[in-house]
């Protein structure tokens, strides 16, 4: 039995990577650290709950004692999610996103280099790259240039992951993925932000003049990248995760508002998002070459499926988008473990 500790597993892709282990391997056990932050929800793990190959840990990535405590109950590999995500945030204030992204990894790659034999998998992001004009792609070579401060941080962690490879000879790998879409996104992001107000028929604010260009991925899709990174790349190495799906923000719009069957006139235009990157275009050849990945949903078919994950999870995205799911880990998990609030 191989265990796996997934750091922020109670997010977006990190809870879809957390059911996706469960349901398709027997041989896998997760122990889930996470902090819990706004975006941390532990409905988003309902299922996993009682799984006897499933364990949740509260806590934060960067309490070096908590995470040697863990490691030292015998963890093959780190997959390491747990981060700050939403660039209009790291606008308003980066200090959480320091924290989280850089010395929060960096705190996990020093307890998995102490505790050795570890495999530590960083899942980073195409912003990292900055932006890219109408043609063109990035590869794993291109040049680290993120124009925003979210994206500064996971630069700098993917910084230290490669340093503490070639420096200390750490088994580390590095996911680079375009954006993701699919069931248990928080919906201050694009696409559940764009069902959740189509639903209600409120206005769909698209950023400027729309033409921002967006490469899209399944979340399973994602996560099946993920496991065939941990589990077959070299280590050192950097791994691009494209959708191959390039889509301008205002067709994504129009998109989910035929999807719903509610008019255009829904979308708004608002102020454009300082540095806002134009362009996100990934070459995912290396990934697809040495393990043998390509993704199975295309936009078009992954779009109706998640309108419809978000229609019939409509108490989800109500809990979600009130804030009432905080009380989940008060009423439920408390309860459940007879542990005090
Ligand atoms: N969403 C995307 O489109 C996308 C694309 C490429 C890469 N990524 C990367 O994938 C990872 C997951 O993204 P997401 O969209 O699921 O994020 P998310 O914001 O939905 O979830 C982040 C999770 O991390 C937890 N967390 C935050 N700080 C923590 C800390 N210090 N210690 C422990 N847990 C902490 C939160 O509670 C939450 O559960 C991130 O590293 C992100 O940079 C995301």
């Amino acid at each position: 039995m191989a265990r796996v500790l997934v750091t922020g597993g109670c997010g977006f892709i990190g809870a879809n990577f957390v059911l996706h282990l469960l349901r398709t391997r027997k041989d896998v056990e997760v122990v889930n650290l996470d902090k819990l932050t706004y975006a941390g929800n532990l409905g988003n793990l309902a299922e996993a709950e009682g799984h006897a190959r499933y364990r949740f840990v509260r806590g934060d990535i960067a309490d070096a004692g908590l995470v040697e405590g863990l490691l030292a109950e015998g963890v093959e590999a780190i997959v390491n999610f747990a981060a700050e995500t939403h660039v209009d945030r790291s606008i308003q204030d980066a200090t959480p996103f320091l924290q989280a992204n850089v010395l929060g990894v960096h705190t996990l790659l020093r307890a998995a280099l102490r505790r050795g034999g570890v495999r530590f998998v960083q899942v980073g992001t195409d912003e990292v790259y900055g932006t890219l004009g109408p043609s063109g792609r990035f590869t794993e070579e291109s040049p680290l240039l993120p124009n925003n401060p979210y994206a500064a941080t996971k630069a700098a962690a993917d910084g230290l992951v490669r340093a503490f490879h070639r420096t200390h000879g750490l088994d580390a790998v590095i996911t680079r993925c375009t954006n993701n879409y699919g069931p248990f996104q928080f919906p201050e992001k694009a696409i559940p932000l764009f069902i959740g107000n189509a639903l209600e028929d409120r206005p769909i604010p698209v950023y400027g003049d729309g033409l921002h260009v967006r490469d899209w991925l399944y979340v399973e899709d994602h996560c099946r990248a993920i496991e065939a990174v941990w589990r077959g790349g070299r280590a050192g190495e950097v791994y691009n995760v494209g959708g191959g799906n390039e889509l301008p923000n205002v067709e994504l719009a129009r998109l989910i508002l035929r999807e719903l069957g509610k008019p255009e006139s829904l979308i708004q235009f608002v102020k454009d998002r300082p540095g806002h990157d134009r362009r996100y275009a990934l070459d995912s050849a290396r990934l697809r070459a040495e393990l043998g990945w390509t993704p199975a949903v295309t936009l078009r078919e992954g779009i109706p499926m998640t309108v419809r994950w978000y229609r019939e999870h409509g108490d989800w995205l109500r809990q979600v988008r009130s804030g009432a799911y905080r009380d989940y880990y008060r009423q439920h998990y408390h309860e459940r473990h007879g542990l005090k609030a």
